[in-house]
């Protein structure tokens, strides 16, 4: 067990007595995403890559993962000629065996790429190079001289996964049409039209949702080998975050004030593994699915390598729209991992593709900054 002695905590049993200010208490804080990245961006140039380009791959980098495992590489060919593949090691067997979820990340992290290098004066070619999902090398990308788009990056910066303080108030149809709003001039595949189906929370399909996604919750929870990757992509201690640099932290978890600086210092892999550890995690989803405005469901018509990365990209579309709404947007894949899985669900809801993504939805009262933390472009670019 790591203690940190400058937060001057004393531990006894179950109990937590802090001693200090609150100056002292932010300085106990978690590890700043800003700092870290003002810091790389410091550091010298990646061999291959012009500055430009490494902002569009930092830009892209800044896409979801699940548990945040950044799973993207980018392998640079020649100048302005990339490959992005796969990190064998930043899977996840236990929850994605299929890596359904890498490609559907891939696809996000590729969203970002494309918009970056689009408002760079870029266009973007990209072509599906995989044959199978557990290939290294995915897409391969080529940037050309294109015309400049105007679009505010700021997006991209500040868009981020928020879990906790939804509003139960339902989601306007305005929003909604304009959230899935499917603009895209580039396809790899065609997207289904209607592609997400919204759901109230009280209608009988969100209320099929909300307890699909409990019990697919426990069940995961009472599977040690989820519960062992999970517990290996939780960096508690502010040391084990900085190096790592990505999974899930106690911040970017919304574990934080006395909460926050408890499990910092105290928590390890091991309680993640607990009996307690299981059940506030069932709890804490139990209280989440029962308030927000409702569901979204993605469906496409197929799982080919193409539409996973496709449906990646809507999904990172759909994400940088939500936040001038106040909306937030929370994966719960959950029930797709578990069984009876994705073809039941789908009858269930009386929908003909295939679903993609379950995300639940709901207003924010006030939208806080991102703190998920990323790998520095060294550890992803592979020249
Ligand atoms: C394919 C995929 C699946 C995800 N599944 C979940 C999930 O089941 N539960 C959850 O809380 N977050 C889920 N997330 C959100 C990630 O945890 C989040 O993107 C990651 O921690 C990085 O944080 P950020 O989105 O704030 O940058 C998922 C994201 C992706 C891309």
């Amino acid at each position: 067990m790591i203690v940190d002695r400058r937060c001057f905590l004393r531990y006894v049993g179950q109990g937590v007595f802090l001693l200090g200010s609150l100056g002292v208490m932010n300085s106990c804080g978690g590890v700043d995403r800003d700092r870290l990245s003002a810091r790389d961006q410091k550091q010298r140039q990646i061999a291959g890559l012009t500055g430009e380009e490494m902002d569009i791959l930092y830009l892209a980098s800044l896409a979801p993962s699940s548990h945040n495992t950044q799973p993207w590489t980018v392998r640079i060919v020649e100048p302005q000629h990339w490959i992005v593949g796969s990190a064998r090691e930043r899977w996840l067997p236990a929850v994605d065996p299929q890596n359904r979820e890498v490609l559907l990340s891939i696809g996000a992290f590729l969203e970002n790429l494309v918009i970056a290098a689009e408002v760079h004066g870029y266009a973007v070619d990209l072509s599906v190079v995989a044959k199978s999902t557990s290939d290294k090398e995915i897409v391969d990308i080529r940037l050309r001289k294109g015309s400049v788009r105007d679009f505010p990056l700021e997006k991209i910066k500040t868009r981020r996964t928020i879990r906790n303080n939804f509003s139960d108030r339902e989601i306007g149809a305005d929003d909604l049409r304009y959230i899935t709003l499917h603009d895209k001039r580039r396809h790899l595949v065609e997207v289904m039209r209607p592609h997400g189906f919204y759901f109230p929370n009280r209608s009988p399909q969100g209320k099929y949702l909300q307890e699909g996604t409990i019990e697919a919750n426990k069940k995961q929870a009472l599977r040690d080998p989820a519960q062992q990757e999970l517990a290996n992509w939780i960096r508690w201690s502010n040391k084990d975050a900085e190096e790592q640099r990505n999974g899930l932290t106690p911040d970017s978890m919304e574990i934080t004030g006395i909460a926050g600086l408890f499990v910092r210092n105290f928590y390890d892999r091991k309680s993640v593994l607990s009996k307690s550890f299981r059940e506030t995690t069932v709890d804490k989803v139990i209280k989440q699915v029962r308030t927000c405005g409702g569901w979204l469901v993605v469906t496409s018509r197929d799982s080919r390598i193409e539409t996973l990365i496709e449906y990646g990209m809507v999904f990172e579309g759909m994400l940088l729209r939500i936040r001038e709404r106040k909306v937030a947007i929370h994966p719960m894949t959950q029930m797709l991992e578990e069984t009876p899985g994705r073809d039941a669900i789908a009858k269930e809801l009386g929908l003909s593709g295939e679903v993609q993504w379950i995300l639940r939805i709901g207003y924010l009262n006030s939208y806080p900054d991102p703190v998920s933390l990323r790998m520095p472009l060294s550890r992803l670019v592979i020249t």
